[in-house]
């Protein structure tokens, strides 16, 4: 439990040790929720039109109803609960399950969805990860690995990411790279992937079965913008040994430099990683701006 923290309830905001959901939330009973996971810049919500539309994406696609959700009114609350953290930058979870309902399966008859925003101090990694690079573990998955769920929704279920994660740190790990029974290279636990080889950066399609990242597009459209050369494309376990580079995105980390990926070393931060990495920071102090938000 996170002794700093607030949580916001449906309205009601209280110290995160005394918040609580019932039971008979389905969030809790079967993972029957959706989730954005954002930080703040200057205690300002970073892209958080992104977040939202993703997160309204999510609920569409399990049909859970958002239609008495203003987005403005979660924008607000969002703001209040900030407004209690008493100290630097946040990272904010906001939450939606398809609210409370008797333990049995059908996902009908219920009534609103509920939504909870936690805020807790932004927990960076290391800065020496950023000077050094981390290391990732790889990690097999099946395809569909969300239970056939398709892998653009951002549910609350996070078991394969548990699991991928606990065995990369029994191997003293930083993060999983989960890799499809192909060889295909999809996606960190909680993070997206991207490659350098001969001067091009390199990420796998979304079409591969990954998360629909926000710093992922955000280090695209930098890459088009500083004129990194760009392809989007299937990567397999096979390119490691060729690739000169390597870093891991998300919107906690941003963009995190890999020196390690099983037996194989990069140079980290290499030199595009370095101009990818300083951009993405750059652009943080204008991207409270509507163009980025
Ligand atoms: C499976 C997965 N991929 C990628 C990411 C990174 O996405 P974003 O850049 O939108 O934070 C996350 C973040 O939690 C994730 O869970």
């Amino acid at each position: 439990m996170t002794l700093k923290s607030w949580v916001n309830i449906d309205g009601v905001i209280t110290p995160g040790e005394a918040a609580r959901v019932s039971v008979f939330d389905r969030g809790f009973l079967f993972g029957d929720a959706v989730y954005e996971v954002l930080r703040t810049v200057d205690q300002a919500p970073l892209f958080w039109e992104a977040h939202r539309a993703r997160l309204w994406r999510s609920a569409r696609a399990l049909c859970i109803p958002l239609d008495a959700l203003d987005p403005s009114h979660l924008y607000a609350q969002m703001q209040a609960t900030l407004a209690q953290a008493d100290w630097g930058e946040s990272s904010i979870r906001v939450i939606i399950t398809r609210g409370e309902g008797e333990p049995a399966w059908g996902a009908g008859g219920f009534g609103q969805a509920r939504w909870i925003i936690i805020v807790e101090p932004l927990r960076r990694p290391d800065p020496a990860l950023y000077a050094q690079g981390c290391v990732l573990k790889t990690f097999g998955v099946a395809r569909g690995d969300r239970g056939g769920l398709d892998p653009r929704i951002k549910s609350s279920n996070k078991l394969v990411a548990v699991m991928a994660i606990a065995d990369a740190q029994a191997a003293g790990a930083h993060e999983a790279l989960r890799v499809d029974p192909l060889g295909r290279i999809l996606e960190g636990a909680t993070s997206t992937f991207f490659l350098v080889r001969g001067g091009v950066l390199l990420t796998p399609p979304i079409a591969v079965g990954i998360l629909e990242g926000i710093t992922r597009a955000k280090v695209i459209e930098l890459a088009q913008r500083l004129g990194v050369p760009f392809e989007e494309v299937e990567l397999h376990i096979d390119d490691l040994p060729s690739a000169d580079e390597a870093f891991i995105c998300s919107s906690i980390r941003g963009v995190l430099p890999v020196r390690q990926i099983d037996q194989y070393v990069f140079s980290a931060p290499g030199p595009i990683c370095r101009v990818i990495l300083e951009g993405y920071e750059r652009s943080l102090r204008g991207a409270l701006s509507p163009s980025l938000g």
